[in-house]
C-alpha cells in the first residue's frame, strides 16, 4: 500500500498518527518539566531497548511495570496524536520518547534542567532495520526495493529526515550536564557497564542484584517474549502487515545487505556529512 508522508518544516513524518498542530504545539507551547526524562533517538536506534532499561531502572529491576503496561504508555511518543495528549495529562515525572530533530523539539527543554539521553546507532544498521520494519507498511512510502530505500536514506528522504542532520544537531548538546550520549554498539558490547552509566546519570543507586535484573529483563530474548514491548499489540488494521520490533538486535547486519558499491557510497557520504567530529567519536568507525 502506498502512503505519502505528513510533511512539516521540510521533514517527512509518518503517514499515520501525526498532526501539524501537535508538532507546532510541541515546539512552541509544550513545557518540559525539570523532573521529566527525555529519551531521544533517530528511529531504529534502539529506542525501545533504552525505554525498557530506563523503566527497569526506575523499578529497581522489578519487571511488573514492563510486563503489564505497553512501552508507548510507559514512555509516550510526544510527537504522535496518542502520545501528546497522554503526556499533557500526565502528572508527576514523565518519561518522554521522541524522534524529533533538535530544531523541532520543545523550546522549553533548552532552558530546563530536565535530563535527556540521546542514543546513537550505526546508521548503516539503522538503514537495514528501518527497511525491514517500515518498508511494507502504511507508515511510509513503499520503497519497492532495498536499493531505492538506500538512496532515500542517504538523501534524508525518509521519516524524520536525514540521520546525519539529526545526529549533528543533537550532538551539539553533548557537553551539557543534563545530556547523556549513548551508543547502541556500547549497549551491545557492555550492557551492564552501560546500564550502570545510565544509573549514574539518573542518580539511581542500584545494588548488583538489581542491576542484574535490569540486564536480564531488558535482554533481546526477554523483550521479544514480552507483548508489552515487542509491538505485537499493534494490530494490522492500524499498521498494514503489523510491526515486528524485535528483528535481529545485532551490530553490523548491514554487511549482509549492502553491496560493495553501496558500502563505498555510504562511507563517502558519512565522511562528508560527519566531518569535524573527533576520531573515535563513533564506535563503529
Ligand atoms: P534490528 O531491526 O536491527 O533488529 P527502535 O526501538 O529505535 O525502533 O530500534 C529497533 C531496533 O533495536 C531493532 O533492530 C531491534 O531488534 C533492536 N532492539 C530492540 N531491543 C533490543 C535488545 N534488547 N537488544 C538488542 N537490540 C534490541
Amino acid at each position: 500500500m502506498m502512503s505519502d508522508y505528513n510533511w512539516f518544516e521540510g521533514i517527512p513524518f509518518p503517514a499515520i498518527s501525526y498532526q501539524r498542530e501537535i508538532l507546532e504545539d510541541i515546539r512552541n507551547r509544550f513545557v518540559v518539566k525539570e523532573e521529566d526524562l527525555l529519551i531521544l533517538t533517530y528511529p531504529k536506534s534502539g529506542t525501545n531497548w533504552l525505554v525498557e532499561i530506563v523503566c527497569l531502572i526506575q523499578t529497581k529491576g522489578d519487571p511488573k511495570w514492563i510486563q503489564t503496561v505497553p512501552n508507548w504508555d510507559r514512555s509516550p511518543w510526544i510527537e504522535t496524536d496518542i502520545g501528546y495528549p497522554a503526556l499533557i495529562n500526565k502528572e508527576g515525572p514523565r518519561l518522554i520518547s521522541s524522534h524529533l530533530p533538535i530544531h523541532l523539539f520543545s523550546k522549553s527543554f533548552f532552558s530546563s534542567k530536565a535530563k535527556a539521553i540521546y542514543l546513537i546507532r550505526n546508521p548503516r544498521d539503522i538503514l537495514v532495520s528501518g527497511y525491514f520494519f517500515y518498508g511494507n507498511t502504511n507508515i511510509v512510502k513503499n520503497p519497492g526495493s532495498f536499493g531505492t530505500y538506500f538512496e532515500w536514506f542517504l538523501k534524508g528522504n525518509v521519516i524524520y529526515g536525514s540521520w546525519f542532520e539529526h545526529v549533528r544537531g543533537w550532538l551539539s548538546m553533548r557537553e551539557w550536564d543534563n545530556f547523556l550520549v549513548l551508543y547502541y554498539e556500547d549497549l551491545k558490547k557492555d550492557p551492564k557497564g552501560t546500564i550502570k552509566k545510565i544509573c549514574d546519570f539518573l542518580g539511581k543507586n542500584l545494588g548488583p542484584d538489581e542491576l542484574d535484573l535490569v540486564f536480564k529483563y531488558s535482554s533481546f530474548q526477554a523483550m521479544k517474549e514480552n507483548n508489552m514491548s515487542n509491538f505485537s499489540l499493534i494490530t494490522e488494521d492500524r499498521v498494514t502487515n503489523g510491526l515486528k520490533l524485535m528483528r535481529k538486535g545485532t551490530t553490523g547486519d548491514w554487511k549482509n545487505h549492502f553491496t560493495v558499491a553501496q558500502a563505498e557510497a555510504f562511507d563517502k557520504v558519512f565522511q562528508e556529512k560527519m566531518a569535524g567530529f573527533p576520531p573515535g567519536m563513533f564506535p563503529w568507525e
